[in-house]
This record gives C-alpha cells, structure tokens and sequence, in this order.
C-alpha cells in the first residue's frame, strides 16, 4: 500500500496483514488485521508514530522510500513487536533518529529490541514535542494494553494516534471509515479480546480523549475514524457498568447429558423470553465469547466431569475468562458426573478474578432426571428476577 495523505503533511505507511489467523497464539482474527503507523512532516523535524511488525517491516520501508524524507524521530506508543518490532531496522537506515517514548516503554524496548540507551529522547506525560511548525502532544495511558502505554496528538491538525487503544483487527482497503455496523462488530471484538481487562483504566484514559478537540482518530490497528465520536461513544458503552439481559451458555458435552441439560435451558430461556447466546466451547470462536462477555449479564458454564476436573476445553475457556475478567454479574454451574464432585469449587476458583453472584449449581448424576429439569427451569426463573432486580429487564 502506498502513502496515503491523512491531511496534507500526515502519512499513513502502515501495512495490512491479510493471512494473520492468530494474535498472541492465542486471539483469532478473522479480519486478518494491520500494522498502522504515520508519517508527520514537520517544517524542521519529520517524525514517524509507531513501526510495524517485523515480518512486514519490507513492505513498510518501501512506504518510508516513497516519500524520500530523512526520518528525525520515532515515536514509540507502545512496546509491544507488533508496532515496535521494526524500530532497529528504521534505526540502522536513519541513525541520527531518536526514539521519543516514555522510560518505562524505553526500559522495554531496550529488553525486547536491545535498542542502546543513546538512541532515547525520554518524554514525560503532557509533554510538547515541536517539529517545527506542527507539535506533538504525549498523554500517558498505562494498561491500554501494557503499563507503557501512551497517545500522541498532533495539536495543529486534532488527530489522535492511540496505538492499540480505540483500534481494531481488521485488514482493509479502505482505511478510512465514518464507523458502520461492522466497523463497531470489529472494535467490540479488538475490545473485548484485548481491551476488556483493563476497563477501569480505559474508562479514566477515555476521558483525556474526550477534552482533546480531535478531527481524526489513527490507531495502530485497522480503520482510521474521521467521526472520532463513533469509536469514543461505543467505548463510553463498552467501559460502563451497563448490562445486557442477556445469557451466555457456554457448554461441552461429551455423551449428551449436558446438551440434553443445556437444550432443556434453552428452551426455558425462549419460554421467559430472555435473550441468550450458546456456544459449544469445543468448536467456538474464542473471539464471539469474548464480544458476548462484554455486556452479558449473566453466565452459564455446563461440564461433565473430565477425569476429577471439569472438561479441559472449559478449563481453557474459564481461565480465558478469568483473564479477561469480564463485568458479568450473575453465574450458574451445571455439571454432570458419575463420580468426582468437586467440580463446583474448582469452576469458582478458575474465576476468582470475576466478581460473580452464583445461583446454586446443578449437578447431574449422569443423564438429567425430572428433578433436574425443575432445577434447570428455578434457575432460569432466578436469572429473570436477577436481571429484574438491577433494572435490565
Ligand atoms: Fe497491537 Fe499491544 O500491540
């Protein structure tokens, strides 16, 4: 992709990654997803926000060539390799550089890159950077995604480089975007795999976006937002404490007893007509349970006894869970067993990072009876009076 103009002195040279199945080895991106970085052209300095990955970095320095511009600064928003990795290969091309970042992002990226400490311009947060008649403004932002993180506006043209803060994974060909259904299904998803974790942080660093006048939102991942109060008005809902009546089933039955269970559940949910999303966690996309947790009032978790333990893929999913500690208020155990029955404490201990209230759990001596249905059918009633009780129904 070659430069394209954001305003008249502002680049984008990121590079999409279409093949990408997988961030972290972990998190699946069905969208592929993109490296952004930009280019300002300042009247004395030229700097660069953020790099790209290291196996695009090729494609991103024929971008830089295009523009036939001697790089002075480059500013590191963010540590992680995915905007950091080609920093030492920018460096080797233009060694007179500066890297501007903050010390505990400087800290990381002289571990992870062994860039040497000479190569630092450290910068402190509210800092002014001037490139002559444009001037960069730094706000620290730690935990929108690692404690290093910061945003950088560029004061004169109101756009907002938030690296992975408000971004999406998605490859595109056309970057910029107003903002539409599937724009906002992309960044709930970037949210809710990447962001959800660290909500209380976010909903104070949304405020800083907020009193800054701000024309363009330019994130290091996927679209650029030319009506910035789409992304921050999906995030201010996103970071509440507002709950959908909603029910998450997440289940794995091995021999049927658990999905008789959970179909029988589903049924009573039709029946009281409250909303659900079911997912059979031994073949689901990670990524929709993650979406469905950012604002589902309640979750269910459905497990045979695996050995002594619950099932190893609803072990994977609770501490994927737990991990990104979801604002989900209500929670609901059902287990079938034929011995073992300490699944129960052991499902509350691999979500001890949630704050969840528990109906009582549901335990099957192998195939569901009449008297488990009546458990099954009190439960449902209990998630109707609960989601009654805090106002979402
Ligand atoms: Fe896109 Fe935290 O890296």
């Amino acid at each position: 992709m070659e430069p394209i103009k954001l305003s008249e002195r502002v680049y984008f040279l990121g590079v999409q990654d279409w093949d990408r199945e997988l961030f972290d080895e972990i998190i699946p991106l069905p969208q592929g997803t993109s490296y952004n970085c930009y280019l300002i052209k300042g009247s004395e300095k030229v700097a660069l926000i953020d790099t790209v990955d290291p196996k695009k970095e090729d494609i991103f320095l024929e971008n830089i060539k295009e523009l036939n511009l001697k790089i002075d600064l480059i500013i590191s928003n963010h540590a992680e390799q995915d905007h950091s990795g080609a920093i030492p290969k920018v460096l080797s091309l233009y060694p007179e550089a500066k890297v501007v970042t903050n010390e505990k992002c400087k800290n990381f990226l002289r571990d992870l890159l062994l860039i040497p400490e000479d190569k630092f311009l450290t910068i402190k947060d509210g800092e002014e950077l001037s490139l002559g008649d444009m001037t960069l403004k730094f706000f620290f932002t730690p935990w929108v995604h690692w404690p290093e993180t910061m945003v950088t506006y560029l004061k004169e043209d109101k756009i907002l480089f938030p690296c992975d803060f408000l971004a999406s994974h998605i490859a595109t060909g056309e970057i910029f975007s107003k903002g539409d259904d599937f724009i906002k299904s992309t960044a709930k998803r970037y949210y809710a795999e990447i962001m959800m974790p660290y909500r209380i942080s976010i909903k104070k660093h949304l405020e800083i976006v907020k009193n800054l006048k701000i024309d363009m939102i330019a994130p290091s991942h996927g679209v650029i937002y030319t009506d910035p109060k789409f992304i921050i008005n999906a995030y201010e809902d996103w970071v509440s404490d507002n709950l959908k009546n909603e029910v998450i089933l997440a289940y794995v039955s091995m021999h049927g007893s658990i999905e008789k269970a959970v179909d029988f559940f589903e049924r009573k949910l039709v029946n009281l007509g409250i909303p659900y999303k079911k997912f059979n966690v031994t073949r689901a996309d990670i990524g929709e349970i993650a979406m469905a947790l950012v604002d589902s009032a309640t979750l269910i978790i459905s497990t045979p006894v695996f050995l002594a333990n619950p099932h190893p893929k609803i072990s994977f999913i609770l501490s994927f869970i737990n991990d990104l500690r979801p604002k989900t208020r209500f929670a609901g155990i059902i287990s079938s067993f034929s011995w073992g029955q300490r699944i129960e404490e052991q499902i509350k201990a691999q979500l001890n990072f949630c704050k969840l209230e528990y109906f009582p759990s549901i335990i099957l001596k192998g195939y569901p009876k009449q008297r488990d249905f009546s458990s099954i059918e009190n439960m449902v009633i209990s998630i109707k009076e609960k989601h009654k009780e805090i106002g979402i129904l």
